[in-house]
């Protein structure tokens, strides 16, 4: 598949779990019973899914591409999403760690609810900076012959997470909390 193409599929994916993520706040703040405890399955997916398959495909291919066309890592467009990105993970720790806790209280409640909302937030705005700014701009920029390259690579990493059984495991982990929550 080609490159942009198979991370802006990813991002559609990561933007249906979002909402998912939103359905279980809104259960969360209505002051029903939740399950916290998928929160870790949340951050499972967000970790797992979003960060080490697609960030890596963005930070350690289609980025990587982009400098070596002449676009600055550590300044402009793509310095912008490697801190989203960073900022991303932040959250999801968050996140993460109030699902191990063996309950939630109010204060804990209260955090979770701002950290998911600030994490769908930052996440929505970057895809959608990704989809219409910063993926046009590579393919004006990266030659065809690179795009080739990242194609191959994207076609290992994918692979590589096929044949250990963690990709099939994350998209039930998805369709779970989807199904469970939206
Ligand atoms: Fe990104
Ligand atoms: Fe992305």
């Amino acid at each position: 598949m080609y490159p942009i193409a198979r991370l802006m599929d990813e991002h559609r994916r990561i933007e249906q779990v979002l909402d998912a993520l939103e359905g279980f706040v809104n259960v969360l703040e209505s002051g029903q019973d939740t399950n916290h405890r998928d929160l870790q399955l949340f951050g499972e997916f967000f970790k797992n899914y979003a960060d080490k398959l697609h960030h890596m495909k963005e930070e350690d291919g289609l980025f990587t591409s982009m400098e070596e066309a002449g676009f600055s890592k550590s300044q402009g467009p793509i310095s912008v999403m490697l801190a989203d990105h960073d900022t991303g993970r932040q959250f999801v720790n968050e996140l993460e760690k109030a699902g191990q806790l063996d309950e939630l209280d109010e204060r804990v409640k209260s955090a979770v609810s701002k950290n998911a909302r600030g994490f769908s937030y930052l996440l929505r705005a970057h895809i959608h900076k990704e989809d219409q700014i910063l993926y046009p701009m590579a393919v004006n920029r990266v030659s065809p012959q690179e795009f080739q390259e990242l194609e191959t690579s994207f076609e290992e990493i994918q692979e590589g997470f096929q044949n250990s059984g963690e990709l099939s495991q994350l998209e039930k982990i998805a369709d779970d909390l989807i199904a469970k929550y939206c």
